[in-house]
Formats: C-alpha cells, structure tokens, sequence
C-alpha cells in the first residue's frame, strides 16, 4: 500500500517554534507507524515563501527576501533534524519544479475560463495572508480568532478564480465522503461555511513582485495560498511525475484547525478545476496554547528556544510530550513544567523505571542470560491479551490521526507491566528453590514486555528502538510492527545488560521560575546571583580566618569568555562559553542585569576553575566568575592586559 502525508508548508518569517512544531511530529508519527505496516510511504515537508509578509520581514531587516527565507529554512531543516522528521522531501515553493507547475496549472485555469481578470477593492490580512470583505471584518480588524490585527485596504487589478461555480460540487462531495474533512467538528464548520455562500476568490497581486509571475500577465503575483497549494502535486512532479503517478491522492494532508478552510475549500476546488482526484483526508488539529490560553508567539516574548528544549530534554521526551498531550478536537497546554511533569512521571517512572528494573534483576538473578520461561500463569496470559488489545487501539487512533490516544492505550500496556513486576515479586521468587521455573517465566516476560514497548512506541520516539536493542543484544529486528502482540519472539540464552536509564528523571529546581526555585533551593541560587537584590548599604560581616594552605586550595585562573547569552526565563543569569587553557568551560553568571552579552565577549575574566560543577536551569555550570557588589552594582574581575586564558590567578 502507498501512503502520501503532508505538512503544511511553513512561512519562514521567522524561526519554528515548539507549536509549530507539532504538526511536524503527528505527521512523522504518522509515517513512520506506516512504514513498519510496510507501506511505502512518502512525506512531504517544506516552506511556503512567496508570502507579502516574507517581503515585509525582509525590508524590515534590510535584506533581499530570497537572502532572508535561506537563511530560516535552514532553521526549519535544523529543528526537523533534531526533532528526527524523516521526511522524504522538503520542498521550497522559490524553487523552479514548484514555480513552473503553478504557472501551468494558473495559465489551464484561466484559459478554460475559471480564472478571469476583474478589480480587488477590499481588505487584506498579511499576517494570515487573507482577503477579507468589509463586512466580515470584526471592529475593523482581522476577523480570524487567532489573529485579530489591522488590515490594509487594497484596491487593485487582479485575477479571481470563480470558487463559486464549484460550491455545489463541493458540498456534495463533503457529503458523500464523510471522511473527507477530520475531525467531525472542522468537518461541520467547514458545511456551515460553504453554506453561507462561496465568494470568487482574488488570486493574483501586483503591488508587490516578490511571487511567481502570472506568465501571461507578468506584472501580477501569484497568491500566496493559491501557490502554496499546489505544493502538494508539484513536489510529485504533476503531471507527469512518476511519483505523482504513484502517491497522489494524498492519504492525508494534516494542519492546524486555522488553515483547514483554504485546504477543505480552494483545494479541492483547484483539484476538481483541474480534473484529478481529491485527497482523502484532511484534518486539523488543535493549536497549543500556553498556560493563560495565549498563542505562542514572538510578539508576546513566550518563545523558547526549540533547540534549547531538545538539548535539556532530548528530542524523544519533547515529541512525547507534544503528541501525548493534544487531545483529539483541542487545543493543548504548552509550558516546560507540563514537559518535565511528562517526562518525569510517564517517561522515567513509567516506561525507564520498568527497563532499568527488570533488567537490573535479569542481571541480578540471572547473570544477564535471559532464561528458558516455564508455564504461563494466569497474569502471563492476562498481559498478551492486552497486547493485543493495545495493537488494536493503537492501529485505530493513528487510523484517526490521534496520537494521543495511541499513546493513552499504549500506557495501559506500560502501566500493567509495572503492575506485573509487583505482583510477580521476583524478589521473593529468587528466595525459594521451589520457585525458579517461575521466576525464568517472569524473567523472560520481562523482556517481552520490554520489546513490545519498544515497538509500539517507535513511530512516536524513533531514538528508543536503537536505544532499547541495545540493551536486549543489538537485535535491531525486533522492532516488528506485527509482532507487538505476539510472545515469544526473543531467544532464551541472550545476555541482557542493565544500562544507563533511559529517561533520566528531572530534578524540579532545574526548570521552575526564578522565584520558585529560591523556595526550593534558596542558597545555591543566591549565592550565584550575588545578592543584587539589596539596596541597603549592607555589608555581609567578614568570614572566619583561614590559612594560606586553605586558600592556596582555590584555584583561580584567568579565562577568555568567547560567547555569552542571557538564560531563558531568568533576568539574572548569563551563560559564559569561557577558554581556560585550551578547555572551553560552561559558567553561569548571575551577572545578566548588569552586562550584555557584548560587553563580555573576548574580555578576560577571573574564574575559580576547581569548583565543583552544578547545575542551574538545566545547565551545567564549570566553575564561577569573580565579581564585586554591593547593593545593586556589580562589576565583574577583568584583566585587561592581554594574558592568556588558563593564567593563574594568584
Ligand atoms: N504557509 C501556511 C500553510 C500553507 S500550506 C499549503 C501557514 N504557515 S504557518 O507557518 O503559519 O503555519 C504552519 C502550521 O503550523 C499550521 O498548521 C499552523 O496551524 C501550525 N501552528 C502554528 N502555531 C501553532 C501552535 N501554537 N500549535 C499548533 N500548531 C500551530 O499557515
């Protein structure tokens, strides 16, 4: 069976956030879940660049908009890097094989009378890059939900494409093929839309010329919506590609619930203009919100580093949260606390705690060497129907492009394994002779359990599988989608090892706010950040007498700082990339109120270089920069003359 899913293609105005990034992840989810079916599976990525607000972006930065979107793409292919997407195509629609197909299919338009030339006069959203009639607009904004921001009247010559002569056609095909538009909520939206009347739709600009050309008209643009649509086929090679042949329809193309309009209207229209099939199933996700309901946006400054995010939690635990946590037909809650509190109690707890403990008593009782299991008793028994059970749930819900469920099913399974190890009580099996048969039967369970857990959770963290083999002896074949519900698959007599945990657990004071984390772990914090809080002139009474011998024991060493940048969530605290004799060390400073970034770099600072490490919000901190302060002035040791970093400080 083929199996074609898409993205959206992504506006690179600015770089992806963690929202943004879910989209990404359902859909990889989805593809890798169908490449272990053994479909083949194509899936298909990219940005959408012929947007008026790239040009905006652009002038606003003093660049050429080409110039700026290579430079976010790039961003757009790290993060699906480091999340591992493994799509099979990214395309830009700047690129000739996507620019040439809109011009065809624009030019057949047109020539069989579905586009004409006609005026725009009305208003138009940049940010959403839609058009909007006067009476729709809400106190003379933006009337899509999620936006709400000023519009700009335009009144201009432009071409329109007559949407209205397939609102009939339409309709009935949405009503035939209740699949169609998921999930049911967006699908009724969608009726009562088409139902209110489709307007024909302005599809060409000509105040500005960052686009692709109309060929018979050149001083319009394509819009932008119209364009990027054809993303889908043009990546295939329409019309005559051979994996158009192969992959259209797509199966799915999946998007966030504010752009299911332009794919559940314009699309099938151009698609039913042009004579081809529909695809087979379009569905839109909720949005994820931040804690106050908010969208997770630049302008609101609640923005985290995505990379950053990855890096402290790794990439698995990040896609785990954002899968698990959107709910079928609703928004989700981001914030980092919710993905510690994941990762933490599902990931460590859960899932790593019932590896590292089975195995650790394979290991204990069995020298590693997984046994030759006996008879299965009523809870062996118990487990392999809910494997097969938990297949069936997951096979549904990715059906349904729900991968939360997916995951709520595949936790029933993980729940009733940690659940099994209690009630077995190997420890008390491994006290009596009588009992060894049994304990070889709960052993070698174990390991089962482990495989299927393994299996069935690898199109949702495609870093485990690699990660779980390895424990159970490099045998990369046991990630067998159909055998997640059968036993019996691994060799008794293979050596097993313990290993490091798999999702190590989250020490809370890491990650909470700054004045949370003073009530956990109120010393640590202020002794790094220097007490600058206090305005008294108050100074701290001088310490007990010590010995030359004694300070003698604290190493301080000259260090060059190369790069410093402020932590997120914090005002206080700068993180210092500083070269001490060759060796490039993390400090974290609690010096960010009182220096920029740039006034740090390439200076020589004063660093106690034997200080035990420690971490702060996640990072880990080599060492201490030397700083003087009294109430809200602090100044930071700097040698000025050129010394190199490593220098003792004496
Ligand atoms: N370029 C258009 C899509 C054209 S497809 C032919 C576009 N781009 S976008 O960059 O603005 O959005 C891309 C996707 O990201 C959309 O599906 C959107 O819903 C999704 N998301 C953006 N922010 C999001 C969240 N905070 N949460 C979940 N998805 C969100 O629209």
């Amino acid at each position: 069976m083929k199996y074609y899913i898409t993205t959206p293609i992504f506006y690179p105005n600015s770089s992806p956030h963690i929202g943004t990034a879910y989209t990404t992840v359902a859909a990889d989810t989805l593809a890798r879940y169908h490449r272990l079916l053994g479909d083949q599976v194509y899936f298909l990525t990219g940005t959408d660049e012929n947007a008026q607000k790239i040009v905006r972006t652009a002038e606003a930065n003093n660049t050429d908009p080409k110039v700026y979107v290579d430079g976010v793409v790039e961003r757009f292919k790290d993060l699906w890097r480091a999340l591992e997407i493994s799509n099979d195509d990214f395309i830009r629609t700047t690129e000739e094989r996507h620019q040439s197909v809109v011009q065809l299919i624009f030019t057949k338009l047109y020539e069989q009378g579905d586009i004409y030339k006609s005026e725009y006069s009305g208003w138009y959203c940049t940010p959403c890059e839609t058009f909007w009639m006067e009476n729709k607009l809400i106190d003379g904004k933006c009337p899509n939900a999620d936006c709400g921001r000023d519009v700009e009247l335009l009144k201009e010559e432009s071409y329109f494409f007559r949407l209205s002569k397939y609102q009939g056609a339409l309709l009935k095909y949405i009503e035939e093929h209740p699949e169609f538009i998921q999930p049911v909520s967006r699908r009724n939206e969608m009726i009562k839309f088409i139902e209110g009347g489709l307007e024909d739709l302005c599809v060409s600009r000509t105040t500005f010329q960052w686009g692709i050309k109309v060929p018979f008209d050149p001083k319009h643009v394509v819009y932008v919506w119209l364009d990027a649509l054809i993303n889908y086929i043009s990546a295939l090679g329409y019309p005559d590609g051979q994996k158009y042949q192969q992959y259209w329809p797509a199966d799915v193309h999946i998007m966030g619930k504010d752009i299911v309009r332009f794919h559940a209207i314009i699309w099938p229209i151009i698609l039913m203009a042009i004579d081809i099939p529909l695809p087979k199933v379009i569905y839109g996700h909720g949005w994820y919100l931040t804690k106050d309901g908010g969208k997770i946006s630049k302008s609101r400054g609640n923005v985290q580093d995505s990379f950053a995010l990855i890096q402290r939690y790794g990439s698995d635990a990040i896609r785990y949260f954002l899968l698990r946590e959107m709910q079928v037909g609703t928004d989700g809650t981001y914030s980092e606390d919710n993905i510690v509190e994941r990762l933490n109690s599902d990931l460590a707890n859960d899932f790593g705690n019932f590896v590292s403990r089975s195995l650790a008593m394979i290991v204990k009782y069995r020298e590693g060497i997984v046994p030759h299991p006996g008879q299965d008793g009523p809870l062996e028994l118990e487990l392999k129907a809910l494997s097969s059970e938990v297949k069936k749930i997951v096979n549904q819900s990715l059906e349904g492009c729900d991968p939360a469920s997916a995951l709520e099913g595949i936790w029933r399974f993980v729940g009733r394994c940690n659940k099994y190890v209690d009630e077995t009580a190997p420890w008390t099996l491994a006290k009596k002779e009588d009992q060894k048969e049994r304990l070889d039967t709960v052993l070698y369970t174990f390991v089962e359990c482990i495989r299927i857990m393994a299996i069935l959770t690898a199109p949702f963290m495609p870093g485990l599988p690699t990660r779980i083999c390895s424990l159970l002896g490099n045998d990369e074949k046991l990630i067998r989608w159909e055998e997640a519900d059968q036993w019996g698959i691994i060799d008794s007599g293979i050596q097993v090892q313990k290993g490091e945990p798999l999702f190590p657990r989250i020490d809370v004071s890491q990650y909470l706010t700054e004045e949370e984390t003073k009530t956990v772990d109120q010393s640590q914090m202020e002794s790094i950040e220097n007490e600058v809080a206090k305005t008294a002139l108050e100074f701290e009474p001088i310490k007990e007498e010590i010995s030359i011998e004694e300070f003698s024991k604290v190493d301080l060493r000259v260090g060059k700082v190369l790069s410093a940048e402020k932590v997120e969530k914090t005002d206080k605290l700068m993180k210092l990339e500083v070269e001490i004799s060759g060796e490039i060390r993390t400090i974290v400073s609690g010096i960010a109120k009182h220096y920029s970034p740039d006034d740090l770099i390439n200076q020589y600072v004063v660093v106690v270089a034997n200080l035990k490490p420690t971490k702060l919000r996640g990072i880990t901190s080599q060492g201490m920069i030397l700083a003087a302060s009294q109430g809200e002035v602090l100044e930071v040791l700097m040698i000025n003359k050129e010394l190199p970093g490593g220098s003792r400080v004496k």
